[in-house]
C-alpha cells in the first residue's frame, strides 16, 4: 500500500484518480483549494478510511509524508484560468516548485499533469512529443500555456539537479462526468446547451478539430505511466480520433434528442485550429490504447449532466 497525494483532487480528473487509486488499495490524500473543484466530486469517498481531503493552495508549501504525488491542481478551462491569470501562473509555477520540493524532501515519485496546450496553435499536425510548440507569450491563454511549459522545465531541472523521480504527461481534451457545468469546455457546453434547449454555440465555422478522450481511458493511462518503472516522458495521452467541432455538436444533438439550433460566434484569440495527439510513445511504453468510442462516452456524460440539471 502506498500513500498518494493527488493535488486538484476535488476536480474532474483528480476525483477519478482518487477513486482509481483507492480501488487498488492505496491511501489517498486529495488536496484542493476548491477554486473550481467541488466537494461533491469526492464526497462518496469520505466514508473510506484510506481517504483524506485537505483544503490547501499549492502556491503555498506543505509537508506530507507520501510515496507518490499526482500534481493535477490547476484550473483547466479558459473561463477559470483566465479569471485570475496571475494566480494561474502562480499555481503552475509555484505549485510545481512546492510539489517538487515536497517530492525531494520525502523522496516521493511525482507526475505532472501537463497539457496539449504546450503545443499552442500547432504548426505541425498531428503533434508528437518532439514538437516544441507555437505559443504566444502574451495572449489571454499564456498564463496557462506558458505556466504549464515552465512546470515541465522545473520537473526536468529538479530531476537533473536533485535526482527527483519525475514523470510528465501531456493530456489532450478529456471529457466525462464531473466536468463543471459552467466552465465553457466544449463537451460540457454543448451537452448543457442541448439539455436546456438553448442554442448550441460554435466558435468559428466549426471546422476546427479536436480529439476527445473519455476519462476512464485517460485515468488508466495516467496510473499505468506512473507505475512504469523508468520513463520520464513527456508523453502524450489522449484519443487520436479526430472530430470537427460541428460533428461533435451534431452528435450531442442526436444523443440528447434536443431541438436546440446550432449558431456560430467569432473564434476566440489563439484558439487552435487542430489538435490531435500522436500516442505511439504511450502505446509502446504502457500499451495505451483508448477504447471508449465518442458516442458511448458522450452517453455516460449526458446521463450525468441530465441528473445534475
Ligand atoms: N481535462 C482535460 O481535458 C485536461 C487537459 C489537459 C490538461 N489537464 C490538466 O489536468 C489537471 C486537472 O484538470 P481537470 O480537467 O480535472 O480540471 P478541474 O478544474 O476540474 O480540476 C482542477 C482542480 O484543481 C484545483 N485547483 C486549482 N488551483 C489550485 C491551487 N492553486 N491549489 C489547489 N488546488 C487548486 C481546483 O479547485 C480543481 O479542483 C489540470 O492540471 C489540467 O491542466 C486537463
Amino acid at each position: 500500500m502506498k500513500r498518494i497525494l493527488v493535488t486538484g483532487g476535488a476536480g474532474f480528473l483528480g476525483s477519478f484518480l482518487c477513486e482509481k487509486l483507492l480501488a487498488t488499495g492505496n491511501e489517498v490524500i486529495a488536496l484542493d483549494n476548491y477554486f473550481c473543484g467541488n466537494k461533491k466530486n469526492i464526497e462518496h469517498l469520505f466514508s473510506n478510511p484510506r481517504f483524506e481531503a485537505i483544503r490547501h493552495d499549492v502556491t503555498q508549501p506543505i509537508h506530507l509524508e507520501v510515496d507518490e504525488i499526482y500534481n493535477f491542481a490547476c484550473p483547466a478551462s479558459p473561463i477559470h484560468y483566465q479569471h485570475n491569470p496571475v494566480h494561474t501562473t502562480k499555481t503552475c509555477v509555484m505549485g510545481a516548485i512546492n510539489m517538487l520540493e515536497l517530492a525531494r524532501n520525502v523522496n516521493a515519485k511525482i507526475i505532472q499533469a501537463s497539457t496539449s496546450e504546450v503545443y499552442g496553435d500547432p504548426l505541425v499536425h498531428p503533434q508528437n512529443e518532439e514538437y516544441f510548440g507555437n505559443v504566444n507569450t502574451v495572449g489571454p491563454r499564456s498564463c496557462y500555456d506558458e505556466g504549464k511549459r515552465v512546470a515541465e522545465t522545473l520537473f526536468f531541472d529538479y530531476h537533473q539537479q536533485y535526482g527527483v523521480e519525475i514523470k510528465i504527461i501531456r493530456i489532450f481534451n478529456t471529457y466525462g462526468p464531473r466536468m463543471s457545468i459552467n466552465d465553457g469546455r466544449v463537451v460540457s457546453n454543448f451537452i448543457v446547451q442541448a439539455l436546456r434547449g438553448e442554442d448550441i454555440t460554435i466558435y468559428g465555422k466549426g471546422d476546427q478539430t479536436r480529439s476527445f478522450c473519455y476519462v476512464d481511458d485517460l485515468v488508466e493511462g495516467i496510473v499505468n505511466f506512473m507505475d512504469e518503472p523508468s520513463a520520464k516522458g513527456p508523453i502524450n495521452l489522449g484519443n487520436p480520433r479526430e472530430f470537427t467541432i460541428l460533428e461533435l455538436a451534431e452528435k450531442v444533438l442526436k444523443l440528447t434528442k434536443s431541438k436546440s439550433k446550432i449558431i456560430f460566434s467569432p473564434l476566440p484569440q489563439n484558439d487552435p485550429m487542430q489538435r490531435q495527439p500522436v500516442i505511439e510513445k504511450a502505446q509502446k511504453l504502457i500499451g495505451f490504447s483508448p477504447k471508449i468510442e465518442l458516442e458511448s462516452g458522450l452517453e455516460k456524460t449526458i446521463e450525468y449532466f441530465r441528473k445534475m440539471l
